[in-house]
């Protein structure tokens, strides 16, 4: 590498540009562990709960711990008078993505400690922004549908809660069945941290300029919110609903891949031999399905993970977004609402981030590589 003629990694491809203790992705063995766990058993044994406290504290809660931990959880969930009028305020046409970066903003704003970088406040804005972003969606989708808020329960488990903030305790509500609710919980289980993916990236850059918590969170919603990070549950389930038939799904991946189109969930920068987290998602998406009767989804997901797989040179498998979004779909959520709820999990990956920056920071400032006009003087103005 000279300076005249610097090496490039575009997008950062494989650079490794600090540590990390919070989680680790292993691409060869297609093992991801948080705090040493892997997120399999997680899914399999914890509750989200659990799972938010081993990431910002580096173990899991005993019994009393974790009863202490969710009793000031379920305290900080409601929403005060302002930011309630802002969020019904906000165009219903908006991305609710915006809706949330516009709340995140309000909260930090009304906190006058703002730019502490003392570890133990951060955690407890991480743990009021973990309970009050389940509360901001909920107010969001039932505006939309010009239902009425529900206030948040101070009893219910989280993913429990945001069900029933959501769609209520009427027949049918998923907030009433158990196994819609462990579902939730473990796609939120899931989501909740992915190393240095961009938006986490995102919020880590911001924190090394020495900002505030909340400021780095709203740029990380803006970076899950493009299509080729969060955004991809969305695509998913738009390109599942727009195919609406099995025998038509083939056909129309192989199309994508003649036309050079990307189809969305899958492939990803880190896994090149499949997603660690889509068996476990795609178990619960499965079990949905069939609970829900609507099985169509599964025989869609099928033949297009098997259509990429023996048509594309290298393979390409599914991501998390994959099983995700039309799991999501089932539950009953709104398309655009999928987003968000990433947001609801990866909230304790994001703020884990922000800790461990601030604890051994150094300003983010990678270079570039020049190429456009060599050095010229302004040309004198004719008057
Ligand atoms: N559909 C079709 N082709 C894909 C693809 C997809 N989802 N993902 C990768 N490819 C192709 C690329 O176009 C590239 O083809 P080329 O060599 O002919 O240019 C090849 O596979 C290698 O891709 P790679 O460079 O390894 O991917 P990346 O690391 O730059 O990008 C993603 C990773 C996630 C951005 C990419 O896979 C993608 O856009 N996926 C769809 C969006 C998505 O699901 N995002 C969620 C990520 S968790």
């Amino acid at each position: 590498m000279s300076d005249k003629n610097p090496e490039i990694r575009k997008g950062l491809y494989g650079v490794v540009v600090d540590k990390t203790a919070i989680s680790k992705v292993v691409p060869e063995t297609n093992s991801l562990t948080y705090r040493g766990y892997p997120v399999q058993e997680l899914a399999r044994y914890c509750t989200f709960e659990e799972v938010a406290y081993l990431l910002w504290n580096g173990k899991l809660p005993g019994q009393e711990t974790l009863i202490r931990f969710s009793a000031r959880e379920k305290a900080l969930r409601h929403l005060d008078r302002h930011l309630i009028d802002l969020i019904t305020s906000m165009p219903k046409s908006c991305h609710p993505m915006d809706v949330l970066r516009t709340a995140i903003s309000y909260i930090g704003a009304s906190d006058p400690e703002s730019y502490t970088k003392d570890s133990e406040h951060i955690r407890r804005t991480a743990l009021e922004l973990m309970a009050k972003i389940p509360t901001i969606i909920a107010l969001d989708i039932r505006r939309r549908r010009g239902e009425s808020y529900i206030e948040p329960s101070r009893k219910k488990g989280f993913a429990e809660n945001f069900l029933w903030m959501v769609f209520g305790d009427e027949e049918g509500s998923p907030a009433n069945n158990r196994a819609d609710i462990e579902a939730f919980d473990k796609s939120l289980i899931l989501y909740a941290e992915h190393s240095f993916n961009a938006s986490t990236f995102a919020a880590r850059v911001v924190t090394s300029t020495m900002s505030d918590t909340y400021s780095a969170i709203a740029a990380a919603i803006g970076a899950l919110k493009g299509p080729l990070h969060g955004g991809a549950n969305e695509a998913v389930m738009h390109n599942f609903i727009e195919i609406d038939d099995p025998a038509k799904t083939e056909e129309w991946t192989l199309n994508r891949l003649k036309n050079k189109d990307l189809v969305m969930g899958f492939g990803h920068r880190v896994y090149k031999n499949g997603d660690s987290r889509v068996p476990t998602m795609s178990e619960a998406f499965r079990e949905l399905a069939k609970a829900h009767g609507q099985e169509k989804w599964v025989e869609m997901y099928d033949i297009m993970e098997k259509t990429m797989y023996d048509n594309t040179s290298i393979k390409i498998q599914p991501n998390l977004d994959f099983p995700a979004g039309p799991a999501y779909y089932i539950l009953g959520f709104d398309i655009e609402f999928f987003t968000p709820i990433f947001v609801m999990a990866r909230i304790t990956g994001w703020t884990a981030h922000i800790v461990e920056q601030n604890e051994n920071n150094s300003l983010i400032r990678p270079l570039s590589a020049y190429c456009g006009e060599e050095q010229r003087s302004v040309p004198p103005k004719s008057h």
